[in-house]
Order: structure tokens, then sequence, then C-alpha cells
């Protein structure tokens, strides 16, 4: 079964995640815990990991394209670093409703948001952008990579460049309420797409104390073969690829938060790759 035969199923599995995702947006943007540090970025702040900045290259002048931007913390941060143009793009009304006001809020006129689902990008967005940006917890929420990959193909300019960041497909298969001194399987390493990672988790990983009104989520462990295999056939050259023993969230409840902001393992645990993040250049 694939796209083309089976879009009731997807429209009803990204109905649910966006009801879950409007929840989300409403208790992010309130930052009970600080998680987004949206005072921060509406004061001013570029809150990228250092990871991120140090990857990520000059922006000056690009337009770049930030793919499920949510609530515009990083879109404000990349208009920051220079981007003549930062276009978030989410299919949450109420994540594009409350980037749109932190926008506002930070005076920032680089900054803009558009409401829709990411393989709608070239057509609500537009195309010829520099840069396409996808950060921390973006493709796990997808069913279909090659659909995304187009996408992001299709956003850009020939010669454009794809900056991806995201948890490690390694980490990604462990129980996170495991003991990371000893970590225990817990999924598959690819979910298959007919089958989705069905949860319910009622509240949201930036530890808040609000509960989500509506729980459900329906997602995806998507192996690397599957991420690069997607974007090598949608017309991508891997640039460089990094592995990583931080993390943007606290995967395991015992890792430590570092000045940076970063989470990684405490000390005797095995040592895990955390997140991966690599740069690709559209040939085509
Ligand atoms: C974990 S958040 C990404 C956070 C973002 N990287 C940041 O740091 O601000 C995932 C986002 O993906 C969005 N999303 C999920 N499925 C989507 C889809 N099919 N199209 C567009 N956005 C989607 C959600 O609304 C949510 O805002």
């Amino acid at each position: 079964m694939n796209d083309e035969t089976d879009p009731p199923r997807r429209a009803a599995w990204f109905a649910a995640n966006r009801r879950n995702w409007d929840d989300r947006a409403d208790i992010h943007i309130r930052d009970e815990t600080g998680f987004y540090g949206v005072e921060r970025a509406a004061r001013g702040e570029t809150l990228l990991t250092p990871i991120e900045l140090a990857e990520i290259g000059d922006l000056e002048g690009l337009r770049v394209a930030h793919l499920q931007c949510h609530i515009g913390t990083d879109t404000l941060a990349l208009a920051r670093l220079g981007a003549a143009e930062a276009a978030g793009l989410d299919f949450s009304p109420r994540a594009i409703l409350h980037a749109r006001d932190l926008a506002r809020r930070s005076g920032l006129s680089g900054a803009s948001f558009v409401e829709g689902d990411v393989y709608e990008a070239p057509a609500l967005l537009g195309g010829g952008f520099d840069l396409a940006f996808v950060n921390w917890g973006a493709i796990g929420w997808l069913d279909d990579l090659d659909l995304w990959a187009q996408a992001v193909a299709g956003v850009l300019k020939p010669g454009g460049r794809l900056y991806f960041i995201d948890g490690h497909p390694t980490l990604m298969l462990f129980d996170g309420a495991s003991a990371p001194e000893d970590p225990r399987v817990g999924f598959d390493y690819a979910t298959p797409r007919e089958t989705p990672l069905v949860s319910d988790e009622d509240s949201s990983y930036d530890g808040s104390s609000a509960r989500i009104a509506h729980p459900r989520t329906h997602e995806w462990l998507h192996p690397v073969s599957r991420v690069l295999g997607a974007l090598f056939k949608a017309g991508f050259r891997l640039d460089f690829l990094h592995e990583h023993e931080a993390l943007a969230w606290r995967f395991f409840p015992r890792m430590i938060r570092g000045e940076d902001g970063l989470h990684r393992l405490p000390e005797g645990s095995k040592r895990l790759p955390l997140a991966w993040s690599f740069g690709a250049t559209l040939t085509g």
C-alpha cells in the first residue's frame, strides 16, 4: 500500500496529530519550564543549539525555509542569523498563530509563517529557497519520506542546501523509560507506513504540568537508509554527516542538561549516538 492508494488513513493520522500539536503549541507558548525559551526568543536571543550554530553555515542574505517550525522560536533565530527571509511552515494553526505573535513581539521583520502540510511545502511556500532547515522532532511525524524529500527539493533552488538535525535513529529504538546505563530496545528500527506507533501520552516533553486534551499521536521510526535513500532519490548529494553524544531534549529521565542546553547521558552509561545531523545539496 502506498500514499496514493491510502490517503484517507493518512488524513486521519495527520488530523489526530494536528489536534495534538495544537494542544502542545498552546502549552509550549506558555513555557512553564523554560524549555522553549519563549521570552528569551521574544527579547532577541538566538536559541539554536551549539551544534546547529557550528554546522549551519553562513545565512547572510539567504532565503531559508524552516519546515515544521512549531511556535517559531528557531525560525526567529534563523532571521537573526542574517537570513534575508526565514519562512516557517507548520500544519498546526495554533503553532502558526503563536509563531506570528512571537515574531511581532520580537520586532523582527524577516520571519514569516505559513500553515500547511509539509508535503505541500512547494505549493505553500513557493520555490527558490537557498536553504531548507529541518530540526529536532520533525520527520517522525511523517509516514512517507519520499514525499517529504520531494517537498524539500521542491522548495529549493538548484544547488540549494538542506540542513537536518534530529534524534539519532539508533537512540529512537530504545524505550525512554528504561535506564540509560542499561537501555532496553523498545521498538523495531523501521516503522511500516501502514502501522504507525500509536501513543496516548497526555503530557508534553517540555516537562510542564499541563495535560494534553488530545493525547493520541501517530509516529514513524525512520532508519538511516530510508531518510538518506529518499533524499538521494529526490536529487540530493550528501555533504557531511555527523553523530553527536548530545540531544535537544531529555530522552531518558536521568539524562543531564548541560549549560549549553543540550542533554547528555550520565557518567557510567554505555555511549550511544544521541543525535545526527547532515547537510545535503540539491544537485538536480
Ligand atoms: C517537535 S516539533 C518541531 C520543533 C521545531 N524543530 C522547533 O525546534 O521549534 C514538530 C512539529 O511538526 C509539526 N508537524 C507534524 N506533522 C506535520 C506535517 N505533516 N506537516 C507540517 N507540520 C507538521 C507539528 O505541528 C510540530 O509543530
